[in-house]
């Protein structure tokens, strides 16, 4: 792995390198573009294999769930066991020391992620991921905008409940349980578990669907945190699902610098004060200040 991108390489990377290091208060916000490259499908993406005939809108509904809540709850247990088949990726890890090295935690060691003394500020992190990869990358996650796949709760008491989508990997788990024979079409359907408090409603997963509100709270506390920050980064994200795709506006209108990481031009993109045209797996451990590429927590 190359920590070493040459600034000449990409336009924008030493501007924005230079508010990265000059930053205090900086305040991340991931798409599901900072997952891809650890093999968990962006939303833009067509479906592949199992699920290839659906798309995301059509299934992450409340309108889907209540009229075929074997369909979506498959697919819910399916992209959770697909999560914990994958692993944080370099740019997972770029952020998390990032985060360390401002804090001036313990675990940012002696070493080059630990920031100078009198460098002490924050890293905020909100990210539209339902993942948990940035967790596993040993970061600390202010706020799951659209919920996380591993929250569950009853869909008519509302009652948070627990449940274990298991870790076979996706296509090879039967619905009859890890290790009986796959049925493809048995795997598309699989019955909600009924909640254990009411014992009449079925549980849905904790996501935010499309129509519903986001956790009033982490999205006021993710307000506070962009109209308080030297330096917003805006990763991975299409910009296209609000209010999610509006927040990066609260920095700018903040007098903030917003960075954005992308491969693709978005709409948020001629409004960005540098945007970086690059996966974040590459561009972000170049963008980190003295970040060295050591992953663990402890050196
Ligand atoms: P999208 O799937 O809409 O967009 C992913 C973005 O990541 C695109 O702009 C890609 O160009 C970019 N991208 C792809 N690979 C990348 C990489 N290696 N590094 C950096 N960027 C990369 O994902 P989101 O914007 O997160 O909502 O989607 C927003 C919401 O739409 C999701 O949270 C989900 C979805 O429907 C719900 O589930 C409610």
């Amino acid at each position: 792995m190359d920590f070493a991108m040459d600034p000449e390489m990409m336009p924008g990377l030493a501007e924005a390198a230079e508010l990265a290091r000059t930053a205090r208060r900086v305040v991340v916000l991931s798409g599901a573009g900072l997952s891809a490259e650890s093999g968990v499908p962006t939303f833009r993406d067509a479906q592949t294999g199992l699920w290839e005939r659906y798309s995301p809108e059509q299934l992450a509904t409340e309108d889907a769930y209540r009229a075929d809540p074997e369909l979506v709850w498959a697919w819910y247990q399916w992209r959770a066991r697909l999560v914990r088949s994958c692993a944080p990726n370099a740019g997972h890890h770029a952020v998390a020391a990032w985060q360390r090295r401002l804090s001036g935690s313990p675990g940012a060691g002696t070493g080059h992620d630990a920031g100078p003394a009198g460098s002490r500020g924050t890293l905020t992190i909100a990210t539209q991921n339902v993942d948990d990869l940035q967790e596993r990358a040993g970061a600390e996650v202010m706020a799951h905008l659209h919920g996380s796949l591993f929250d569950y709760r009853c869909a008519d008491c509302g009652e948070p409940a627990t449940h274990d989508p298991g870790t076979a990997t996706a296509d090879t788990a039967g619905a009859g349980g890890p290790g009986s024979t796959p049925d493809l079409e048995s795997l598309l359907r699989i019955a909600p578990p009924r909640c254990a408090v009411c014992g009449d409603g079925m549980l849905r997963p904790g996501i935010v669907w499309f129509g519903e509100m986001l956790p009033a709270d982490a999205l006021a506390d993710t307000i506070a945190a962009l109209e308080d920050c030297d330096l917003a980064v805006v990763i991975g994200t299409s910009a296209t699902v609000q209010p999610a795709a509006s927040l990066p506006y609260a920095a700018l209108g903040a007098g903030a610098a917003v960075v954005e990481v992308n491969p693709e031009v978005t709409d948020f993109s001629t409004a960005a004060t540098v945007s970086l045209r690059g996966l974040a797996g590459q561009v972000l451990p170049a963008l980190v200040p003295a970040y060295d590429g050591h992953h663990g927590p402890f050196r």
